[in-house]
């Protein structure tokens, strides 16, 4: 039984999370933080990885020679073999080894493909509100970024618009989809129907759809999650998926691509420059995908425990706030819009008086953002529970 309740102190590993502080402050990336802020904003868990991590990685640097590396199924069957035995088992997908390709990370496989699949001035069709993150790098990469907005009905539960969807998939310029499955930070799981929908638009407008599956091992214990690569041809297709979310190894960065269309995967791979992985980062996907299962069957109790906590929470003591509860991921994706207020001065009672430092919603969604609030249940219960009675505080005079 792992305990993930146990308090870890990361103050001095340099986690972006605890010692960031003073340089998110600097570069303006927050305006407030101390030595009381409780960081909920990042998708990053203060949980200590399976014990297997720890052990591939102490085995690999006993070897202790960290040159580089050729990565392929001929001169690393095991860890091929590791990636495809956890997808066949946790995702019944059967992933031919030589159909992934190894990226740093899944921004930068983003990236690549974005520069391997579209043209400076291209638009890359995305669903708001959205990990700002891909808004942020679709435009580093001269690209422009096209929206579909998704619809909210009264519970927060998030849909496609699908005459809208078709519409923007019809635009000349937009050459790419990013699927984002599950989403961040709405934690929908898309229906089979769903994605085989978009799928068709996708491939019947000529954009090559994308499937940023990075968080679909971390789903609620009571929902499945299936790749869209199951349920479609796979030809007009990339997924990105590993274990960056799943055991919060993000921090090593190492994304697979899976690409079964050949002419797709030879563009990626050019462009992401058939890069040598990090070996320590090979030898903690291996350990993740070969002993973490345990490890993650009980994380996703725990996270399904705190969800519920902080659901309840509001039920009884802040019933303005709404959230629905995510079907995957461990974000929630919160709206204060109830209390009628401002969202600086949401922001001001949250992150200030409350100290909590949060991702305010215009990160997610320009347009529509203003008044949510993304929160990462990704900690320790307690920690969660002294958070929001913080902020119950600094919103009582409002109740
Ligand atoms: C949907 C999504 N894609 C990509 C990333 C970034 O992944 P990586 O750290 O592998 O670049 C995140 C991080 O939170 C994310 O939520």
């Amino acid at each position: 039984m792992y305990n993930f309740d146990e308090p870890i102190d990361r103050h001095g590993t340099g986690a972006s999370k605890w010692d960031a502080g003073p340089l998110m402050l600097r570069y303006g990336f927050c305006d407030h933080y101390d030595a009381n802020t409780i960081p909920l904003f990042t998708a990053d868990m203060d949980f200590s990885a399976p014990d297997s991590v720890r052990e591939s990685i102490m085995k690999r640097a006993r070897h202790n020679i960290y040159g580089y590396l050729a990565h392929a199924p001929e001169v690393d069957p095991a860890w091929y073999e590791a990636v495809c035995r956890w997808y066949r088992k946790r995702q019944n997908w059967e992933i031919e080894p030589h159909t992934i390709s190894y990226a740093n990370g899944t921004i930068e496989a983003l990236k690549a493909a974005f520069r391997a699949f579209s043209n400076a001035g291209d638009s890359i069709l995305i669903n708001r509100p959205i990990y700002g993150p891909f808004t942020i790098n679709i435009e580093k990469v001269g690209r422009k970024v096209c929206n579909s907005q998704l619809i909210a009905d009264e519970n927060l539960h998030y849909t496609i618009n699908w005459a809208d969807f078709e519409k923007k998939c019809a635009e000349p310029d937009v050459k790419i989809f990013i699927l984002c499955h599950p989403h961040n930070p709405t934690g929908r799981i898309w229906t089979d129907e769903e994605l085989v929908r978009m799928y068709e638009i996708c491939t019947a407008n000529d954009v090559l759809v994308i499937s940023d599956e990075i968080h679909g091992d971390l789903i609620r214990s009571d929902q499945e999650f299936h790749p869209l690569a199951t349920l479609v041809d796979g030809k007009n297709l990339i997924t990105f998926n590993g274990v960056n979310k799943t055991f919060n190894l993000a921090g090593l960065q190492g994304t697979n691509a899976i690409i079964t269309n050949p002419e797709l995967k030879a563009a990626f791979d050019q462009a992401i420059d058939y890069i040598s992985p990090n070996p320590l980062t090979l030898a903690a996907m291996q350990g993740a995908y070969e002993g973490g299962e345990e490890w993650l069957d009980e994380l996703k109790v725990y996270l399904d425990g705190n969800i519920d906590w902080v659901l309840n929470f509001l039920h009884e003591h802040m019933p303005k706030v709404h959230a629905a509860r995510p079907e995957g991921t461990y974000i929630l994706w919160l709206d204060f819009r109830d209390y009628g207020i401002s969202p600086e001065e949401i922001h001001r009672r949250i992150y200030f008086d409350a100290d909590v430092l949060l991702e305010g919603g215009k990160m997610f969604d320009p347009d529509y953002g203003a008044g949510f609030e993304r929160m990462c249940l990704s900690t320790r219960r307690a920690l969660i529970q002294e958070a929001w009675q913080r902020i119950e505080k600094a919103f009582a005079d409002l109740s």
